[in-house]
């Protein structure tokens, strides 16, 4: 096995445990460590820390690609391990520890992470945790089912720790592209002019120097949540595909659209699920994470190439695809996510993103992480490196939730991801809201209209028409913009 994955010599005697790799970190140092969106994350070391605190309390800032799966945000918050956290995470007892101020948590934009890195905004990483491959002979790494921001890392730190997972087949060997731009003043054009242009090498450079341990694993990543489709997701599909085919039919579109980016939950699954029965064909992704829609998709015969910077897949797609991989390896690649996310290449490409939103106001600027404009939900993750840069920016939501409790289109959105600026089209499961081209008070009448659910439509349109009274280019009555909000945590409802 030795020979099979760590192809370079004289690197066996750094094979170790993961409690004795745990062991090199220091209170107060910064870890950076692969994963994204729970694909390719370290299984072994992280945990093992864990446990450490445990009787040897220490604390660290931790950098990752985006969030980690196995519950390990959680086990490393509960382990008092975590100061500073970046860039994403998804786990509910680390989103505790951030809302109630134990853990500082840094949103950041999942494109611009490894600048912050690279311009030394923050200290230098003492130490990275990568999950590989392999290790080749000259001492690069092959990652697994991300790349992230990996690349980065591995250059930045001092010291590094591969974690080499045996669960993933050798076949992923060539997905991976992996390209550095360089920094200021000298950062280079990024050359690709479609999904599938390859322009890097398929393994991370690292100087083998810096391998200080090499731990196996053999878990495998979380699997995605599956996410059935219901009424809501089916309407919301149903909108938003008679929407393509109307753009196909004014010739601003062909049948293969533009490359797609759709984020990650039940409503983005469910649109791209639609594909399979639409009119189009010849299709391709320019995405950050492939999820199980798309490999139906290949196996559909409808998408031709995925882009991304992981593989991130329920159980069972996860054996479909890693035990037949040389099918679907020809229709991929993964890149780091400075690339897969880069503002020139989305917009060159001129991306079709979808994202969802927490809500939406009525004048179309989104909040994706805030619950209540204060409380962190997950972070903003991908969703304006690609709605910024895309040649059509859509979101979408329920229009209502918690037994119509919560009104998902309001007056004021109580704190602001996505602006205005930067929302071309919103759909909920009542409608579809196309905001190109359409000033404030136009966009506000389309969005109430077509969009809020009908138990909210006449008080939202109220507040509207009050506020044109008063005046301005976007009206708003600022002593009840997020009144709606107060009521909901006074009384539990927005009505
Ligand atoms: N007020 C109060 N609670 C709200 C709310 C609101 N306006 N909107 C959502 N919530 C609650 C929901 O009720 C739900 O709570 P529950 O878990 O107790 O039921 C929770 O927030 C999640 O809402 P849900 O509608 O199930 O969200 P989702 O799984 O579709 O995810 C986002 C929606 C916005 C949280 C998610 O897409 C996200 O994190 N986006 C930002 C990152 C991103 O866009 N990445 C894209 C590139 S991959």
């Amino acid at each position: 096995m030795y020979n099979e994955r760590i192809k370079k010599t004289g690197l066996e005697d750094r094979v170790t445990t993961a409690a004795a790799a745990a062991g090199l970190f220091r209170d107060k140092m910064v870890v950076a460590s692969s994963g994204f969106t729970k694909a390719g994350d370290s299984k072994a070391v992280l945990k093992a820390l864990a446990t450490r605190a445990a009787s040897d309390p220490l604390q660290i800032t931790l950098l990752t690609g985006a969030s980690l799966g196995h519950g390990t945000d959680g086990l490393l918050t509960a382990a008092h391990v975590l100061q500073k956290r970046m860039p994403f995470q998804v786990d509910p007892i680390l989103r505790q520890g951030i809302n109630n101020g134990e853990v500082l948590f840094i949103d950041q934009h999942l494109g611009e992470s490894a600048e912050i890195i690279h311009e030394k905004i923050i200290p230098g990483i003492d130490i990275a945790i990568i999950e590989a491959l392999l290790i080749n002979e000259d001492g690069s790494i092959v990652p697994t089912t991300s790349v992230g921001n990996s690349p980065t890392f591995a250059a930045a730190a001092n010291k590094i720790i591969v974690e080499i997972n045996t669960s993933v087949p050798l076949s992923l060997q060539g997905i991976h592209d992996i390209f550095s731009a360089g920094t200021w003043p000298d950062k280079q054009l990024i050359p690709i002019t479609e999904t599938g242009t390859r322009i890097g090498t398929s393994a991370i450079p690292v100087d083998p120097a810096k391998i200080a341990a090499i731990v196996f694993t053999e878990t495998t990543d979380s699997p995605a949540a599956i996410n059935e489709r219901d009424d809501k997701t089916r309407a919301i599909a149903a909108h938003l595909l008679q929407f393509f085919d109307h753009e196909i039919k004014k010739g601003r579109l062909l049948h293969s659209l533009r490359p797609l980016q759709s984020g990650i939950g039940k409503v983005a699954n469910a649109v791209m699920e639609g594909f399979i029965d639409g009119n189009f064909h010849h299709l391709t992704m320019y995405s950050e994470v492939i999820q199980d829609s798309a490999f139906n998709l290949i196996d559909a015969g409808k998408l031709n190439f995925a882009s991304a910077s992981s593989i991130t897949v329920s159980q069972d797609c996860y054996h479909r695809v890693f035990s037949n991989f040389e099918k679907y390896k020809p229709h991929l690649v993964l890149r780091p996510q400075d690339i897969s996310n880069a503002a020139e290449v989305i917009r060159r490409l001129g991306v079709i993103s979808i994202n969802t939103a927490i809500e939406c106001d009525i004048y179309g600027n989104v909040n994706s992480t805030h619950i209540g404009g204060t409380h962190m939900m997950n972070g903003i993750g991908g969703s304006n490196d690609f709605a910024r840069n895309a040649f059509l920016s859509i979101f979408v939501t329920q229009s209502s939730s918690k037994a119509g409790a919560i009104s998902h289109v309001v007056p004021m959105a109580s704190h602001i991801d996505n602006t205005e600026h930067d929302v071309d089209i919103f759909v909920t499961e009542n409608g579809l809201a196309d905001l190109r081209g359409l000033a404030p008070r136009e966009r506000a009448k389309v969005l109430i209209n077509n969009c809020a659910h009908a138990s909210y439509r006449d008080e939202l349109n109220d507040y509207f028409s009050n506020a044109c009274k008063a005046g301005g280019q976007t009206p708003h009555l600022l002593q009840e913009a997020l009144s709606w909000h107060a009521r909901f945590k006074e009384n539990g409802t927005m009505h």
